[in-house]
């Protein structure tokens, strides 16, 4: 039988990876971050000296990603072939080039594949997939999809908070991964059917009780 699938956009910083996480958690779901496996392939490429806007060296890339995940304590953790990269494609250097990675349309039409089969081998009834395009392109008939929100400052607030001092991404690096990311999908406004949660007044918990209740209210469950 197909999981119920619960998908949450938002931009970077909106929380939408512990949130999605957390609410996985309470409702016995299993949770795919799709924004981790653009960040691995921009790790091998950066391994491997590629040059990220050569599209075709990127995509090439894909021929050998052996990319695998387990679930772990605090997430997902992440591997390429035999690398535990999951510390590794969350340094600055990653994030400032991730972006290049992700606007190649033929990397998003693999890894969108790769998502939904990842989404139709879940073993739980549910699986919450959280990322830019996931209400919109890889699973547009999620049976509940949320546009997760906050103001910039609390979104710069929450990830300079989030980070070690020393990696904190500037206020300025965060505008421009998302300026760039939303050149390619639009996740800033909700797509019809979409619910728009703003968790710039809400506290974690709060915002995770959000996420819970639409579920149970959309799936009966
Ligand atoms: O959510 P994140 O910051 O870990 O995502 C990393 C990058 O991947 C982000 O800059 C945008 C891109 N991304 C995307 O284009 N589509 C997705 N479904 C998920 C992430």
């Amino acid at each position: 039988m197909s999981p119920i699938v619960v998908a949450v956009d938002g931009p970077a910083g909106s929380g939408k990876s512990s949130v999605s996480i957390a609410a996985a958690e309470r409702l016995g779901y299993a949770f795919l971050d799709t924004g981790a496996a653009y960040r691995a392939l921009a790790w091998l490429g950066l391994e491997r000296g590629v040059d990220l806007d050569d599209a075709d060296a990127v995509v090439a890339l894909l021929d050998d990603f052996d990319y695998r995940t387990v679930p772990g304590a605090d997430g997902t953790i992440v591997h390429i072939g035999l690398h535990d990269v999951t510390t590794a494609i969350r340094e600055p250097r990653v994030s400032a080039v991730v972006s290049d990675v992700a606007r190649i349309p033929a990397v998003r039409s693999a890894l969108n594949e790769t998502f939904r089969r990842l989404i139709d081998a879940t073993q739980v009834p549910g699986i919450v997939v959280e990322g830019r395009d996931i209400t919109t392109v890889v699973a547009p008939d999620a049976a509940v999809r949320i546009l997760l929100t906050a103001s910039e400052e609390v979104r710069i607030a929450r990830r300079s908070k989030d980070l070690a001092p020393a990696q904190a991404a500037t206020a300025g690096q965060l505008r421009e991964r998302d300026r760039r990311d939303a050149q390619v999908v639009d996740f800033m406004t909700a797509a019809p059917g979409v619910t728009t949660l703003d968790s710039t007044d809400l506290d974690f918990d709060q915002t995770v009780d959000a996420v819970v209740a639409l579920v149970h209210e959309r799936t009966g469950a």
